[in-house]
Order: structure tokens, then sequence, then C-alpha cells
């Protein structure tokens, strides 16, 4: 069965080609950082126009590639939500359009399953599990003992874990998104130079608080000597990386102990963070835990996820009409 998954939901433009026998085959994304970047941040209008000039020859392009027209299809799958409603508007009424020309079965996908399929594009899946989302608007814990079985277990109470790596980058002068680039300088930063703060980590509840980080970042920064050097910068990108890191892996950690897993996975952008996968790697082999850490081009923004995930329903007999609706916000355990 060939999908085509399509992904407009913030400030990437993405579509995929899911094929049953062959996998991933295609997953082209165009990127708007550039487009964003100079703002610091997304601005929800330029990106529901970027999807709009992108979108449709993207699609063409990975049909030529692979030289199949619409029809050669056998579903077509389409992020409805969460995420910036004009964007993921785009999205919808393209695929809307698309499946009604070609008489194709059309399924909408919640995001944050995409994300966390994405595993299943790296390895086969081991369920029961705990899955640790950690994206640019979500940090949250989710037992899931099949595919399309989803509980959440917690999450965060304010900014989710991308928003404090991408704050942080920008109060010391990084690049938006800021993630990445903390990564990338943490590796050369001394670990024992800034002991940052982690909030609520006696707390045994299962959530998460950033928004104390942030402060403490910046109080930080305020006290080095401007212009920040090259190693000031890099020691604290390291403390940042590993408050973050510790956080969110102690939770992940007692999550998967009380609900007696047999795997942990990582799902959304952060899952591309270095420190994090070395981490969960270690406490997974302490514990006995399953655990391999998604491929990086399927952590952040991309179709193939939603593609793979429209094929899980689509075989499963789901479809959804042209009433498909598009929505900001809705948790993954209750959509539908
Ligand atoms: N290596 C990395 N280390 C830390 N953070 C990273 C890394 N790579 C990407 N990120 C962060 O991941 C986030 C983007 O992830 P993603 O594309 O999944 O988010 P989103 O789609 O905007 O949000 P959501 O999925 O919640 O709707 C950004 O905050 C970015 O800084
Ligand atoms: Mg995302």
């Amino acid at each position: 069965m060939k999908v085509l998954g399509i992904e407009t939901s913030c400030d990437d433009t993405s579509v995929a080609l899911y094929d049953g026998d062959g996998g991933v085959v295609e997953n082209l994304v165009s990127s708007q950082a550039d487009l964003h970047g100079v703002f610091g941040g997304v601005v929800p209008e330029l990106a529901s126009r970027a999807h709009l000039v992108n979108l449709l020859p993207l699609v063409d392009l990975l049909l030529r590639r692979r030289e199949l027209r619409l029809r050669d299809l056998d579903g077509i799958a389409v992020t409805a939500g969460p995420g910036l409603l004009g964007a993921l508007l785009v999205g919808l009424s393209t695929a809307k359009a698309l499946a009604r020309a070609a008489e194709l079965p059309l399924v909408g996908i919640h995001h944050i399953e995409g994300h966390i399929l994405a595993n299943a594009l790296t390895a086969e899946l081991v369920l029961p599990a705990v899955v640790l989302v950690v994206s640019g608007g979500h940090s949250e814990l989710v037992y899931m003992p099949e595919i399309g079985r989803y509980e959440r277990l917690g999450g965060t109470v304010d900014d989710a874990a991308g928003e404090a790596f991408d704050k942080s980058a920008k109060l010391l002068g990084l690049p938006y998104p800021g993630g990445p680039h903390i990564d990338r300088l943490a590796a050369g930063g001394d670990p024992t130079r800034f002991e940052l703060p982690r909030p609520l980590i006696h707390d045994e509840r299962l959530i998460f608080s950033f928004s104390g980080l942030k402060t403490a970042v910046r109080l930080t920064v305020e006290q080095l000597p401007r212009p920040l050097s090259d190693r000031d910068v890099a020691d604290v990108c390291r403390g940042v990386q590993d408050a973050i890191v510790d956080v969110l892996a102690r939770r992940l950690a007692q999550a998967a102990r009380r609900h007696h897993v047999r795997a942990v996975y990582l799902a959304g952008g952060v899952a591309a963070n270095g420190g994090l996968r070395e981490r969960v790697a270690a406490d997974a082999a302490a514990r006995g835990w399953h655990f391999v850490p998604p491929a990086r081009v399927y952590c952040t923004d991309n179709a193939a996820m939603i593609a793979y995930a429209g094929h899980c329903h689509l075989a499963a007999g789901r479809r959804d009409g042209l009433d498909l609706d598009s929505f900001a916000r809705a948790p993954l355990a209750s959509w539908r």
C-alpha cells in the first residue's frame, strides 16, 4: 500500500511516500528556518504563505521522482493538528483536494502520534513502552501498550523542552532554532562550571517545569563579560543541556519503572539531542529496557512519520471524510 503523507503543522513543508513493501521511499522537507530566523521564532502567517507556495511543487516533485501518478497511490495521510491553524489548513485542504480528484481514501493524523510512530521507521517497535515526546510545543510522557493506543502519563506545566533549548540559545545570541546549536556546543563545554536548577526533581508526579531554567540562564549570562567568549558560551550550553537532559531522563525512567514496560522511546525534535540519547541509552541498559534512538531525520517535523501513521490507520480500515477539520490543540489520547 502506497501512502502519501503531508505535514504542514508548523514551519516545515514536508511530503513523503511510505510503501508497505519498501518502507519510506521519499521524504522531502522544505525548511522555512531562514524565513523565520530573522524574527527569532515562527511567524504563523508567513508559515502559511510559504506552505501555500511550496506544497504542491513538492507533491509534484515526489510523484515525478517515483514516476507515479496520483491514481497509483492507495491513500493520503495529512496532519490534522495540533499546530498552527493557518498552516495546518494549507496541508488539509490540499490533501482533501488531491484525495477527491484521484478518488483516494483520506486519513487525518495527530502530529504527536506521527512523532511517536517515527520510532517504527528506525527499528521494529517493542511494546508496551513509555515514550518521552519532546519537541518545540510538547513535553509529555505517553504510555503505549499498542500502536493506536496512547495514555498521557504527565507532562510540562509550562514551557516545552524545545522551547527551553531555544530560549536559552537566544539568551546566548545563538541562531534560531537554538536546540541543535546548544547540542553541538555543549559537547565542548565544561560540565562542572555552571550547575543550573533541575526544577521539581524531587516531586513524585510525572511533571516538568522549564520556565525557571530560562530565568537561571538569563541571570548566569548577565554575570558574564561582554562580548561572550566561545568558552563561556560552550560552558553555559553544557550547563543548560545537562539540566534539561537530567530532568527528562529521570522522569522517563520513573514512568518506565511504574508501568513495567519493555521499552522506552524518544520522540520529537529534542529526541535528536546527543546528550539525551546517550543518557537514555545508559539508563535503559542499566534497567534492561529496550531502547533504539529514532533516526535524526525522523525526529524533527517530517511527512514520513505522517505517511507511516496513515499507513497503519488505513490498513486498519480507518477513513476520514471531506469534513475532516484541523485543530490547534487536542490531547492525543482523546482525539477522535
Ligand atoms: N539536537 C537537538 N537538541 C536539542 N533540541 C533540538 C535538537 N534538534 C532540534 N531540537 C529542537 O526541537 C524543536 C523542534 O522540534 P519539532 O520540529 O518536533 O517541534 P514542533 O513541530 O515545532 O513542535 P510540536 O511537534 O510540539 O508541534 C526545536 O525546539 C529545536 O530547537
Ligand atoms: Mg513536531
